[in-house]
């Protein structure tokens, strides 16, 4: 693993078997995750994307061994500089990494236990590690609170009392407990108001300089990946369709899904202030259990020709190191966004 990366997603595989009838035969599975291959650097924020189904949450679910892969490794870079494959941990030595990588969920009101107090919401990760005696988890509760910009003094308080926005920052706050490397955020603030949304992404990416985080932010919103992604994969039926860096990305895509993605993404009219209309993305997300022969993508796609039904196209390594999952890549001249 080189030396600037922290995660090493492998060839990874989650299948999820469906059974039938009184005997529970199995009848198929569902590839949430099927052979996905990408490296997370250190210090930058991944964009992962795709319509829902696409198996976003299951990737940070392996990665932080919520799910048993079906197979492949996930390489982690630890605080130190050793690597290990937490796919092969027992759950004694996995607690010890969970201190390294932590999670910030989607929905802040449903994922704060209403009837404990801030102290023992932040405070809980503390407590569970043995980190130190009551009076020093107080203290860095409170300073974890003046971290993501919520006074000290409301430790005694219930989530109830804050708004949706202020209880996002209660989650960041517990995720940073313990100085992790990586944090997953997994439509962080998709349920929150665009402004309120803005200033916890704000205040994520100060984090994010002052700690030295690495995050995988996982969304529906385009806008969203692209103001703060260094670099995004894009994902179709559990499959990984293109990597690259963001910017480069968003103006010229490399797969065709990129290019539908990106044309769904409100633009302002060059002649105008207006904003272009969306083009809406063709047809539905195929259904997960009856994934299409050749590309998965091709019943959907305007290119596609014979061999797009036949043959699956592998995820290659193109100029300037972009990677994407189509058989012309090369030759396709796709449309993307004017950098914002
Ligand atoms: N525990 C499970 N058991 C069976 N199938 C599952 C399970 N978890 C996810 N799946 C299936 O795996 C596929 C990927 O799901 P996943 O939740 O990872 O997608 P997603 O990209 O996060 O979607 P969304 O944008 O809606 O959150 C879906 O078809 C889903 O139904
Ligand atoms: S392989 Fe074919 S169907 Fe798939 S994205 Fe490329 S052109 Fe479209
Ligand atoms: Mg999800």
């Amino acid at each position: 693993m080189a030396d600037d990366t922290l995660l090493s997603i492998r060839e990874a595989r989650k299948h999820f078997p469906i059974y039938k009838g009184w005997m529970r035969k199995q009848i198929g599975s569902i590839k949430a995750v099927d052979d996905i291959s990408f490296d997370i650097k250190k210090g930058e924020t991944f964009g992962l994307v795709g319509e829902s189904g696409s198996g976003k949450s299951s990737i940070a679910r392996l990665i932080l061994r919520a799910y048993d892969v079906s197979g492949g490794s996930i390489l982690f870079r630890r605080g130190d500089g050793s690597v290990v494959d937490i796919t092969a941990l027992n759950d004694f030595e996995m607690r010890d990494i969970r201190r390294e990588m932590q999670m910030i969920f989607q929905d802040p009101y449903s994922s704060l236990n209403p009837r404990m107090r801030l102290l023992d919401l932040v405070g809980e990760p503390l407590v569970i590690h043995g980190w130190g005696t009551p009076a020093e988890i107080r203290d860095r509760v409170a300073e974890l609170l003046g971290l993501v910009g919520l006074r000290p003094e409301y430790v005694m308080r219930y989530p109830h009392a804050f708004s949706g926005g202020q209880r996002q920052r209660i989650g960041i706050a517990r995720a940073l407990a313990l100085n992790p490397s990586f944090i997953a955020a997994d439509e962080a603030v998709s349920a929150l108001d665009v402004s309120v949304a803005a200033q916890n992404i704000n205040l994520m990416q100060d984090l994010q300089e002052k700690f030295g985080l690495t995050y995988l932010f996982i969304t529906h919103d385009l806008g969203m990946v692209e103001h703060i992604s260094d670099r995004v994969g894009v994902m179709y039926l559990g499959r990984l369709m293109e990597v690259g860096p963001t910017a480069e990305m968003f103006t010229k895509p490399l797969h065709p899904y990129t290019e539908a993605l990106l044309a769904a993404v409100p633009q302002p009219d060059p002649r105008g202030n207006r904003l272009r209309k969306r083009v809406p993305l063709k047809g539905e997300i195929a259904d997960a259990m009856n994934v299409p022969t050749g590309c998965a993508f091709h019943p959907r796609c305007p290119y596609a020709d014979q061999t797009c039904r036949t043959e699956v196209p592998a995820l290659r390594t193109l100029a300037g190191g972009r990677l994407a999952r189509c058989h012309y890549a090369e030759k396709l001249d796709l449309t993307g966004v004017a950098a914002s």
